[in-house]
């Protein structure tokens, strides 16, 4: 059985304490669910992950990063090892988000490294991929994609892939308040789904969580995970205002 999983991405935002009101917040919202009908992950920048740690307590909501460095030590200055953020905490790390592609300019190869350094680090990738605007006009999403996909897990094998989450994120809904379709985004994660089946097996894919991101919110999160594969939600604007985030999470149950 997939758990639902909702994971709110606080991307450049909050502060030591804006951030810890907010973890406390949902903490307490989220308590009766989280970790038992749905996983719940928070993912602050990388200087507040201990004291949003100490403010989530045993909510039993998981701690996440928004990025990891693909050595595990030594002479990179003003990276993070893997090692660093499970020290900390983290059960989780963002792979590939379509900031740190198109903004940053993250090639696919890196990405691959990123979710490899994660695995042996012992933590748990979320990799997201998405198409641009100006792709899917193109008629090209599934071509972006399943190319993302293909390098994003190429060398990883079925034991390391089943700690990999997956996330669709068409570039074009990420905090524009344009969002795919529940039908849209259904295309695109059963075309995951599908690609998984073919690069590994049925029950892995079948195993394997896909989230949807993209200006989610409590008023989109239902229809959403009404599709048949779309497991979760990777929230960000909404991730920052503690109701919002409630609603949507308790939308996934
Ligand atoms: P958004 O961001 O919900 O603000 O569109 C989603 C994300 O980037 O993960």
């Amino acid at each position: 059985m997939r758990r639902p999983f909702v994971a709110g991405n606080w991307k450049m935002n909050t502060d030591s304490h804006t951030g810890v009101i907010l973890a406390e917040a949902i903490a307490s919202a989220v308590l009766e669910f989280a970790g038992r009908s749905v996983d719940v992950a928070v993912i602050p920048p990388f200087i507040y992950l201990q004291v949003v740690a100490r403010a989530l307590g045993a909510s039993h909501i998981a701690l996440g990063a928004q990025d990891v460095y693909i050595e595990s030590k030594g002479a990179f200055t003003g990276e993070i090892s893997a090692s660093m953020l499970k020290d900390v905490g983290c059960a989780y790390v963002l792979c590939g988000h379509s900031e740190r592609r198109h903004v940053i300019g993250e090639p696919d190869e890196l990405v691959n490294k990123k979710v490899m350094a994660a695995i042996s680090g012992g933590l748990l990738p979320i990799l997201c991929v998405g198409e641009l605007l100006a792709e899917r006009e193109a008629s090209r999403t599934n071509e972006v994609v399943t190319r993302q996909i293909k390098n994003g897990l190429a060398g990883l094998s079925v034991e390391k892939v089943s700690a990999v989450t997956m996330a669709y994120e068409p570039v074009w809904a990420i905090g524009t308040g344009l969002m795919a379709t529940p039908q849209q985004a259904q295309e695109v994660h059963a075309l995951i789904r599908g690609l998984l089946v073919e690069m590994y097996d049925g029950q892995l894919a079948d195993g394997i969580r896909i989230l949807y991101g993209g200006s989610v919110k409590p008023g989109n999160a239902e229809d959403l995970m009404h599709q048949r594969d779309i497991n979760g939600l990777l929230v960000g604007g909404a991730s920052l205002n503690a109701d919002d985030f409630t609603a949507v999470i308790q939308a996934a149950v």
